[in-house]
C-alpha cells in the first residue's frame, strides 16, 4: 500500500461511508490518486464496502497505533522508550537490526501498522494483519557479552505473560522456548537476534508478534493453530494499551535479567510453562519425534528432559516441542 492508501484507510475508520470525491477533497488528492490508494487497499486484502452513491465503509474500522495513547498508558513512572511506528515496512526486526548497527539508543521500539515480509523462528514467515496484530521490535543493548543472552528469550516469554495477566488473561502459558499459547494454541511469538562481542557489550532486537483480532483469511494464512485476544477479551481492548503493558513487563523482568540473569527468573519461567512435568514429543528439523518427560529448564534457557536414557540438555533452535498426540 502506498502512504495514499493509509491515509484513506485512517479517514474510513470512523466507519461511515466516504466518496471518493469526500475523500479527495479531505485529503486534498485528485480522484485518481484517491482511485489508486483505494485499489492498493484491496490488492492488501482489506475488505471496504462500496455502495453506488454513498461511496466506501471499512466494514471494521482499525484500532491505530498511537504514540501518545502509548505514552499515556506507560505513565509518567516507566523510563522512557524511543517509540516509532511506521505504516508499513518489511520486517521491524530486519530494520531495527540494520539500526542497531548504525547506533539506535536503547529501547528504542520500532512498530508497524503493517509487515510485508514479517520474519518467525527456524526461517519462518510470520503473518499479520493491518489493525489486528501487534507486530513490533525493541531493541536492548546490554553491558554484557552475546553469551550472557542465552536465556533472554524464555525472559520475554515470561514479561509477555506477565503482560497478558496484567489484561485478565490469566490463563495463557508458555511452550519452551518462548511461543505464547492461550487454550491451547499460538496467541504470540518471539524472534530474538543479536549483535555484539562475546565478551560485551552487546544487544538484542527482541521482536514480538501478538495476535489481537485476526479475521478468518488471515487465520487461514497461517499454518499453525493460533488464537487471538479477541476470542479471549470482551470487551475489546486498545492495540495501544496492549503494547504498553507489554513494554510494562519487558521493563520489569529486563531489569532482573540485566541484574542476575536468567537464573532469578527460572523458577516463574517454569510456573508459566505449559508443559512442565509433563510427557511431550521433540521434534528434529529431519521430522524425527522422541516422547520425554520435561523436567523443567537450566539457568540458561535449555530444556531438560528425561527419557530411558537419562537426563539431557536440550538447546532453542534444535528441537521444537509438541503436544503428545
Ligand atoms: C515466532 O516464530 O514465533 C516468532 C514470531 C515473531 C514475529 C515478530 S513480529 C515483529 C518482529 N518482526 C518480525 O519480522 N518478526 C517479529
Amino acid at each position: 500500500m502506498n502512504a495514499h492508501s493509509f491515509n484513506v484507510l485512517r479517514l474510513l475508520s470512523d466507519g461511515q461511508f466516504h466518496s471518493g470525491e469526500d475523500l479527495a477533497r479531505l485529503l486534498n488528492l485528485s480522484r485518481a490518486s484517491i482511485w489508486q490508494a483505494l485499489q492498493g487497499v484491496e490488492a492488501a486484502g482489506i475488505t471496504l464496502y462500496s455502495v453506488r452513491g454513498r461511496g466506501y465503509r471499512l466494514p471494521r474500522p482499525i484500532d491505530w497505533l498511537d504514540a501518545a495513547q502509548i505514552n499515556q498508558a506507560l505513565g509518567p513512572h516507566t523510563t522512557p522508550f524511543h517509540l516509532h511506528i511506521q505504516d508499513e515496512i518489511g520486517s521491524t526486526n530486519t530494520v531495527l537490526m540494520q539500526q542497531a548497527s548504525l547506533g539506535a539508543p536503547h529501547r528504542t521500539i520500532l512498530a508497524a501498522e503493517q509487515q510485508t515480509a514479517g520474519r518467525g523462528r527456524l526461517g519462518r514467515s510470520w503473518v499479520s494483519e493491518l489493525g489486528g496484530s501487534l507486530a513490533f521490535s525493541v531493541l536492548w543493548r546490554f553491558q554484557q557479552g552475546v553469551s550472557y543472552l542465552s536465556g533472554l528469550s524464555l525472559a520475554v516469554g515470561l514479561a509477555l505473560v506477565k503482560a497478558l495477566q496484567s489484561l485478565g488473561i490469566g490463563q495463557a502459558g508458555l511452550k519452551w522456548p518462548n511461543d505464547v499459547l492461550l487454550d491451547g494454541r499460538k496467541l504470540a511469538g518471539i524472534l530474538i537476534e543479536v549483535q555484539g562481542d562475546s565478551l560485551g557489550p552487546s544487544c538484542a532486537v527482541i521482536g514480538i508478534g501478538l495476535n489481537c483480532k485476526l479475521s478468518a483469511t488471515a487465520q487461514a494464512n497461517i499454518d499453525q493453530v493460533v488464537t487471538d485476544l479477541s476470542s479471549t477479551l470482551s470487551p475489546p481492548v486498545s492495540r495501544n494499551l496492549v503494547l504498553a503493558r507489554i513494554l510494562q513487563a519487558l521493563d520489569d523482568v529486563m531489569q532482573t535479567f540485566e541484574q542476575k540473569g536468567f537464573v532469578a527468573l527460572q523458577a516463574d519461567w517454569q510456573a508459566a510453562h505449559l508443559f512442565h512435568q509433563q510427557v511431550v514429543d521433540l521434534l528434529s528439523p529431519a521430522g524425527i519425534r522422541r516422547t520425554v518427560l520435561v523436567r523443567g529448564v537450566d539457568a540458561d534457557g535449555a530444556l531438560i528432559v528425561e527419557d530411558a536414557a537419562g537426563i539431557e540438555r536440550i538447546h532453542a533452535g534444535e528441537l521444537s516441542l509438541r503436544q503428545r498426540r
